[in-house]
């Protein structure tokens, strides 16, 4: 098997704008499996309906790239805890994961098992708080380190960067493991290099996860800052000697986020759900009759 480790990202935006959205859509609510299908169906509003779907889209174009199978030979069933994982073609054991959030969906998969990702906007708190005032009522969640490197922050700005940085990691290694929901947040505490410059387009690896004083080596983690608005965080197991991945070998060591779009995405698709009756026109119409979200 080639390398496993991909790196995607999806702009909402870009797809929404997009004049072939309508011919996409109809071949994507075909393209996904019927319960997948059935779920995404459900959301109220249009940017989480379509968030979703692109995810499906993307864990199956990335498993027919990884795996070399075709698209309808490939099925995904979901944990208890709600982590879709691949159920066959068996014999293949590497990890994948998506999230949406703000304008991106991402996905990352990895040599290793396991893996996790997440992309978080960071936006102002809604009620009007100030940083200080949000970071004190969040203040459950982060360790005594976390929050001093918040709260040291020249501006409300760099101040809800770090926070939004610090909650990605969080909800990366919990969706690496896949327990989903984590009862004591602030005993993942994280070490983040001072000296390292998060900026736009930057990719960095140095972040740890410590135990006390122990650093737990056996996850790494990527923090790329795709956007002047967009963190995401991926945690994956640290590589051992797998020849053919490019993360065990020589100095790369992290892979930046490539931006793909629906067209890549529906590469040789095929239908999984038959919709009859002119091929999804009437699901495209309740979709497009869903509200946008209002933030
Ligand atoms: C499961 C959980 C981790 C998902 O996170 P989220 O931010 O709501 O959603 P994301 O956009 O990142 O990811 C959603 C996707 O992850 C996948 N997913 C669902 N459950 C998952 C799990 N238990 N583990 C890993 N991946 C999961 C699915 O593909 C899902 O997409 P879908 O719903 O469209 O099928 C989250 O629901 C949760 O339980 N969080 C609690 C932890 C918390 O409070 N964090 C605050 C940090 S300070």
């Amino acid at each position: 098997m080639q390398c496993a480790c991909l790196r995607w990202a999806v702009s909402l935006k870009q797809v929404f704008e997009s004049d072939a959205l309508e011919t996409h859509f109809r071949r994507a609510a075909q393209a996904v499996q019927p319960e997948e299908w059935d779920r995404i169906k459900l959301f109220k509003f249009r940017d989480d309906a379509l968030s979703s779907l692109i995810g499906r889209l993307m864990l199956r174009q990335a498993t027919k790239k990884i795996t070399g199978r075709p698209w309808s030979e490939i099925t995904f069933g979901r944990t208890e805890r709600g982590k879709p994982y691949l159920l066959s073609p068996s014999g293949f054991n590497f990890g994948i994961n998506v999230s949406h959030q703000g304008d991106y969906v991402v996905l990352s998969s990895s040599c290793t098992p396991r893996v996790g990702v997440d992309v978080m906007c960071i936006e102002r708190d809604k009620t009007n708080k100030t940083a200080d005032e949000y970071i004190t009522f969040m203040q459950r969640s982060y360790s005594k380190d976390e929050l001093r490197v918040m709260r040291m922050q020249p501006t409300d700005t760099m101040k809800l960067t770090y926070f939004y940085r610090f909650w990605c990691l969080k909800e990366s290694i919990i969706k690496a493991t896949g327990v989903g929901i984590h009862d004591d947040l602030a005993k993942l505490d994280f070490r983040m290099d001072p000296n390292d410059r998060y900026r736009p387009g930057c990719l960095l690896s140095s972040t740890k996860l410590m135990e006390g004083d122990r650093v737990k080596s056996e996850w790494v983690f990527e923090e790329s800052f795709l956007d002047q608005l967009h963190c995401v965080a991926v945690c994956r197991e640290a590589i051992p000697s797998i020849p053919t991945c490019r993360l065990s070998q020589e100095s790369i060591n992290s892979l930046h986020f490539a931006k793909v779009n629906l067209e890549m995405l529906l590469n040789d698709c095929e239908v999984l759900n038959r919709i009859d009756g002119c091929g999804a026109a009437t699901e495209w119409l309740s979709f497009f009759d869903k509200p946008r979200k209002p933030w």
